[in-house]
This record gives C-alpha cells, sequence and structure tokens, in this order.
C-alpha cells in the first residue's frame, strides 16, 4: 500500500481564450494561490481494478459532484501510458482550494494533480509530455474540445503563451523568484474578480461552434483579430508597455463580448474596473460567469480597482503579482 501526492495551481487566461480553440494564440497566468493538492491511496489485494475518486472544495467541504468522467478517463489512459500492469486499485482525493466553473482551470488542476499523484504511488516517473496528454485526456472528456492550454498553465511558473498544443513561458519572474530585482520591464499586479455565478466551459465551448458553424465569416474574423491582439499584447509584456497591453484586454473583452461569452455583470466589472483607473480589463477563461481581470500599476492602485469591481457585483477578488518581465 502506498500513498503518492501531487500539486497544481489554478490560472488565469489573459488573452485569447475560444479563439485558441481555433487556432489562435492564448496568453496565460499561472495563479500559485489557487492550488489543486491530490492524495492517490492504493488499495491492497489482487482483485479486480477498483477506482475511486472524491474531490473536496475550498467552499464546500463536502465531497463535491464536480464531473469525474474525465479523471476516471485519465485513470484508464495513465494505466496505459505508464504501462501498469498490476490492477489499479486506488482511492484518489483531491482537495481542490480553486472555485469551480469560474475559468480559473479548476478542472485542469484537479487532473493534473491526480496524475502527479497516481504516479506517485505507482512510483512512475512521467515526462512533461506524458503529464500533460495525461491532463489533456481528462480535460477533452470534461470539456469537449479542449485547446490544452489549462493542462499547460496550470503547471506552469511562468505566464506563457500558448499556440496549437504547444506553450512556451516567457522570461519573466514571478513574485518570490530572484529575478524580481531586474529593474527591466513590466511591473504589474492583476486583479482577479468573481461573478459569483458559474459558467460552464463546455457550453461556451459548444455555444461558439454553434455560432461558427453558422456563420464561418465570423469565426474567421474573430480568431483573426485576436490572433493579431495577443501577439501584439506578448510584444508589450516583454517591452513593459503596460497601457497598451491594458488596451489591448479591453478590445479582447469587447470582442468575446460580441460573440456572446460575456454576461451583464461581468460587463459592468469591466466598466467599473476601467472606471477605477484600470488600464484594460476584461473576461477571463471560458465565460458565461466566471471571472473577469483587470490589470493595476501596483498593490496601491489595485486597491480601488478591487473597491470599483466588488460595488459591481463581484463576490470576491485575488490580487496576483504579474512578476516584471526580464527584457526582449
Ligand atoms: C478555458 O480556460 C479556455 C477556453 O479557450 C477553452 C480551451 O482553450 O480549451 C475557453
Amino acid at each position: 500500500v502506498r500513498l503518492g501526492a501531487g500539486r497544481a495551481h489554478g490560472k488565469a487566461i489573459l488573452l485569447g481564450e475560444h479563439a485558441v480553440v481555433y487556432g489562435a494564440p492564448a496568453l496565460a497566468v499561472p495563479v500559485p494561490q489557487l492550488t489543486a493538492v491530490a492524495k492517490a491511496r492504493r488499495v491492497g489485494g489482487d482483485g479486480p481494478d477498483e477506482i475511486s475518486f472524491a474531490i473536496a472544495g475550498l467552499e464546500s467541504p463536502e465531497v463535491t459532484s464536480l464531473p469525474t468522467d474525465g479523471l476516471q478517463h485519465l485513470v484508464t489512459e495513465f494505466r496505459q501510458r505508464a504501462a501498469v500492469t498490476e490492477p489499479m486499485r486506488v482511492d484518489v482525493l483531491v482537495d481542490c482550494a480553486i472555485p469551480q466553473g469560474r475559468g480559473l482551470g479548476s478542472s485542469a488542476a484537479c487532473a493534473r494533480a491526480a496524475v502527479l499523484a497516481l504516479a506517485d504511488a505507482f512510483d512512475r516517473r512521467l515526462d512533461a509530455g506524458t503529464v500533460f496528454d495525461l491532463v489533456q485526456a481528462s480535460e477533452n472528456v470534461a470539456h469537449g474540445r479542449a485547446s490544452g492550454i489549462d493542462a499547460l498553465a496550470t503547471g506552469a511558473t511562468a505566464p506563457l503563451i500558448f499556440r496549437n498544443g504547444v506553450g512556451r513561458e516567457l522570461p519573466v519572474a514571478m513574485a518570490g523568484s530572484a529575478r524580481l530585482s531586474d529593474p527591466a520591464g513590466f511591473d504589474a499586479v492583476l486583479v482577479i474578480a468573481d461573478s459569483g455565478v458559474s459558467g460552464s466551459t463546455r457550453d461556451a465551448v459548444e455555444l461558439l461552434r454553434g455560432a461558427f458553424e453558422r456563420s464561418p465569416r465570423t469565426r474567421d474574423e474573430f480568431v483573426s483579430r485576436v490572433t493579431s491582439l495577443t501577439e501584439a499584447a506578448a510584444h508589450d509584456l516583454l517591452q513593459g508597455r503596460v497601457a497598451d497591453f491594458g488596451a489591448r484586454l479591453t478590445e479582447n473583452h469587447r470582442l468575446l463580448r460580441d460573440v456572446g461569452v460575456s454576461t451583464d455583470r461581468i460587463d459592468r466589472m469591466v466598466d467599473a474596473a476601467l472606471a477605477a483607473g484600470s488600464p484594460g480589463a476584461k473576461i477571463s477563461g471560458g465565460g458565461l460567469g466566471g471571472c473577469m481581470i483587470a490589470l493595476a500599476g501596483d498593490r496601491r492602485e489595485s486597491a480601488a480597482v478591487v473597491r470599483g469591481v466588488r460595488q459591481a457585483g463581484a463576490v470576491r477578488t485575488w490580487v496576483v503579482p504579474m512578476g516584471r518581465f526580464a527584457g526582449h
């Protein structure tokens, strides 16, 4: 009987959600303060496979009903990829402090933590590509059609740009890293605000799939405009142009709103953040509820933005340091 452990964290998409499903690039940041921690306990005996999953959430300490079919699928894939020949008799408990249905990557983070805990319990060393594939297999069941950005960002240590299944971490130090003493670059914080309404990424992806099938032109325009915005925003980040970066966030919000994945409350929160002096704000993640993000120059400026979005309906907020970009 062996106990394995694994952990992963939440993520926020800066630009490019939804368009990334159709080949556009997207930018995401890890949110290290929101964690998913998994424990895998192998149960003795050599009967047939016996796998149980439980997910405990922070808000509801009792086991929640987060769809576990993706996780069940993950175990089957794990058996194959890790070449496990003995019966898979294992209890997996995931303690997820990432609010669900908020575009913060809770499903991918739970899957990643579970994969790492299984690998630990069965004493397998999995390379990064295999971990990604396993998380992605679970995401595809949970979300229908997942680009892979969540599977990667929930294990990243720096902001990353992602396109067509391939991600690259940007040369930026997150808070707490030695590179923060580098005086060059982009110095900002990100306010993440929860609208208090749960949104299903699967439903949002499905909604757009239907709309884009009816109007391929809408899809092409959306994807091409988001591609230009995200590419330009990545340059802004690397060159420290906070105001330009912010303007692109807000423009990306308008595009997402126009294709129908925002909500009235999120739109009000975006307006409130801008009115409070934020250089840019937008919905983040799958949408149809969930979270919005707003840029702020520093922690002091973020206080006004936090007040504004709370007055506009945010039920909770997090302040994430974006780090300081190391240069070009
Ligand atoms: C979800 O965090 C991001 C989406 O673009 C879906 C995906 O990329 O799989 C909405």
